[in-house]
């Protein structure tokens, strides 16, 4: 048994009136990576707004260890939303700063640091991902990897309980998924820390996540360790873990991934 960090409780949730959660039952354990997987359109990142406390769920409740995040006031959503840092689909730099100022912002919002302190706090999130050099540049200087490492570098920086990981792999390069990888692994690794990564790069995350979760659009059909993924007959799940290898579907596969 693994203490939850996040619980999701019988969540039901539609966007007006288009039903996108049924009474979702679902735990996060509060050490490891767990990698989120489901077809487009399913409700993963509908998922992280609700960890998040952007959007609330119709029925049922989110709790972010143990604290209801449906009956917190705002000042406590903020308090657990401070120990979470998210990296977006896309990387969401702010571009009119520069990536120094991007990566420091937490640090401004949140903390009362001297400016010594800031600036050594920012100086070494810039080094953590390579990007000593970067710092004076703004996001349209930048390629896609090094938004990605500094955004990554934004998401970290205040030592988060949780991070959030939304596709952070999708259009990179190897060299660039490699860094990102290790990234992510040092994250994992850093005590009294957890991490959910919602990515389709499933062989490349399998070596580093320790829990595996598969939604439809019926709810949760997989939950597991890699190991017990590889061992799995779950036909979506099958078909998630062939279509990397093969790069293609059957033609029995098309049904199980299309959009709900
Ligand atoms: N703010 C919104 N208003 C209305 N519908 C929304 C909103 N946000 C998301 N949706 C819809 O809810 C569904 C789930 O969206 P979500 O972004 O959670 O999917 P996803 O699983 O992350 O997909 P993808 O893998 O393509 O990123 C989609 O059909 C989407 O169109
Ligand atoms: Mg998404």
């Amino acid at each position: 048994m693994f203490v939850p960090l996040v619980e999701f409780d019988q969540v039901t949730l539609a966007y007006q009136d288009r039903p996108i959660l049924n009474r979702l039952s679902l735990s996060i354990p509060a050490q490891g990576l767990t990698l989120l997987l489901g077809p487009s359109g399913v409700g993963k990142t509908t998922l992280f707004k609700l960890i998040t406390g952007q959007i609330c769920p119709d029925q049922g409740d989110v709790r972010i260890n143990g604290q209801s995040m449906t009956q917190a006031s705002l000042k406590v959503v903020y308090q657990l939303r401070k120990q979470m840092g998210m990296l977006f689909q896309s990387a969401a730099l702010l571009s009119e700063l520069t990536v120094f100022e991007n990566i420091g912002l937490p640090l401004k919002v949140h903390l009362k640091l001297t400016e010594s302190t800031y600036q050594e706090r920012v100086h070494q999130a810039l080094d953590h991902v390579g990007l000593s050099d970067a710092g004076a540049l703004y996001p349209r200087q930048l390629s896609g990897g090094m938004s990605k490492r500094a955004a990554f570098a934004r998401a970290m920086i205040l030592n988060p309980v949780l991070m959030l990981y939304d596709e952070p792999l999708s259009a990179q390069d190897p060299v660039t998924c490699q860094s990102l990888l290790k990234l992510m692994h040092a994250e994992k690794i850093r005590q009294g820390h957890a991490g959910i990564v919602i990515s389709h790069q499933i062989q490349s995350l399998l070596p580093i996540v320790d829990h595996i979760v598969l939604l439809d659009r019926t709810g949760i059909v997989f939950e597991g360790t890699p190991e017990a993924a590889s061992l799995s007959v779950q036909p979506l799940l099958r078909a998630f873990l062939s279509m990397e290898n093969s790069g293609w579907l059957s033609d029995d596969d098309d049904f199980k991934l299309g959009e709900r």
